[in-house]
């Protein structure tokens, strides 16, 4: 999609938004406080500042629905479970419309959400499942299996695994075990290296057993922190990889893993080139585009996040003015009280000689900014 198409249509949305839900609103940054009417209210809450996509995430949403005329009270957690409870308490309070919510641990938010179906407020889970709850109205997130699948297709065509190549040395890592996504990312990669795994062509050093259903959470790092995947790098490194033994390939679920990842492996003295292992990620954060640009890193996974909060926009204005919600799964997503109504939006591979096509040219990133 051209950047002067994304501009198009996002004011065109805004203004068909803006054409509905007309009423009085003030302007309200990420403090709870609406200080006006509340009628309009819709309360946004991000899981942390400090994983980069959500700020991204916030600022657009925010953005259209204010432009749209709504009251919004946005506000971040800082990945702490507990301070998006009280900030989704606090947004009950002031009598919402609707509640965007990004959870931390989507299995902790059952008792609030009671509260917020009590006080006939919807609730729209973005881009991460909640779990356990019959009050879950909505989901809106990227096709996250199949954010998976690209990840271990792309490992597979490029060690030519098809070809019978190998064996090759591959650490898997898993995200956040509190993520539902993460579950699905890892299921998505690994229903296509495991044949390789159990053929031998892929081999894993650190000996990481991944037979079960739950057996993912062996290899998940908790929060999706950096300096957490570079330590554990670090020892995988140090007790595996000795007597010049290399890593191959690293499946990384996302880009902030990937980035600590690529630290691990620079510290250790693998240098882009040659031995350089193949490296996966997800959301093309700014870092990691970069890193690869350097050849630090062999592919993203892109979730245009301007796309997922045009849709939830228009979901939230299609609960505002009772129209209908338009999803596009209503069967994969049990939260394990309900199959959940899902849209779903595509993930999009990006290697480095597609980093001006996909994310220049859309306006994600700017040349200048990527250093190009
Ligand atoms: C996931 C999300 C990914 C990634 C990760 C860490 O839930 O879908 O895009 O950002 O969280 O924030």
């Amino acid at each position: 999609m051209s950047k002067n198409f994304r501009v198009l249509a996002s004011v065109a949305l805004a203004a068909s938004l803006a054409a509905t839900s007309a009423c009085s609103s003030t302007r309200d940054e990420s403090s709870s406080s609406t200080g006006g009417s509340t009628s309009n209210l819709i309360g946004i809450a991000m899981p942390t500042r400090s994983l980069e996509r959500w700020n991204n995430d916030g600022a657009h949403l925010d953005g259209l629905l204010k432009k749209a005329g709504y009251t919004t009270s946005l506000q971040y957690a800082d990945n702490k479970v507990d301070q998006q409870i009280t900030q989704l308490e606090n947004m009950i309070n002031q009598n919402p419309k609707v509640l965007v919510v990004a959870s931390i641990d989507g299995t902790a938010l059952g008792p609030v959400l009671d509260k917020a179906a009590k006080a006939n407020v919807k609730v729209i889970a973005y881009d991460r499942l909640i779990n356990g709850s019959p009050n879950v109205d909505y989901y809106a997130t990227f096709d996250n299996y199949l954010v998976g699948k690209l990840q271990g297709q792309f490992i597979e065509e490029k060690l030519g695994l098809k070809d019978g190549k190998g064996p090759f040395n591959l650490e898997p890592f898993a995200g956040s075990s509190d993520d539902n996504n993460a579950k699905f990312f890892f299921n998505g990669a690994w229903d296509v290296l495991k044949p390789y795994v159990e053929s031998g062509k892929l081999v894993i050093p650190s000996g990481k057993k991944i037979a079960g259903e739950e057996d993912w959470k062996t290899v998940s790092i908790t929060g999706w922190k950096s300096e957490t995947a570079q330590a554990e790098m670090d020892n995988r490194i140090n007790s595996f990889y000795t007597g010049g033994k290399k890593v191959n390939v690293v499946l990384s679920p996302n880009d902030s893993l990937a980035l600590g990842i690529a630290q691990s492996l620079e510290s250790k003295g693998y240098k882009p080139g040659a031995d350089y292992p193949i490296i996966t990620g997800q959301d093309a954060d700014l870092a990691n585009v970069k890193n690869i640009i350097a050849d630090k890193q062999a592919m993203t996974v892109w979730k245009d996040t301007r796309t997922l909060g045009d849709q939830v926009a228009k979901m939230v204005d299609a609960i505002v003015k009772g129209g209908t919600v338009e999803t596009n799964d209503t069967k994969t997503y049990n939260n394990g009280v309900k199959v959940v109504p899902a849209y779903l939006l595509p993930p999009v591979v990006v290697v480095k000689d597609e980093i001006k096509a996909k994310l220049v040219d859309s306006g994600f990133y700017t040349a200048d900014k990527l250093g190009l």
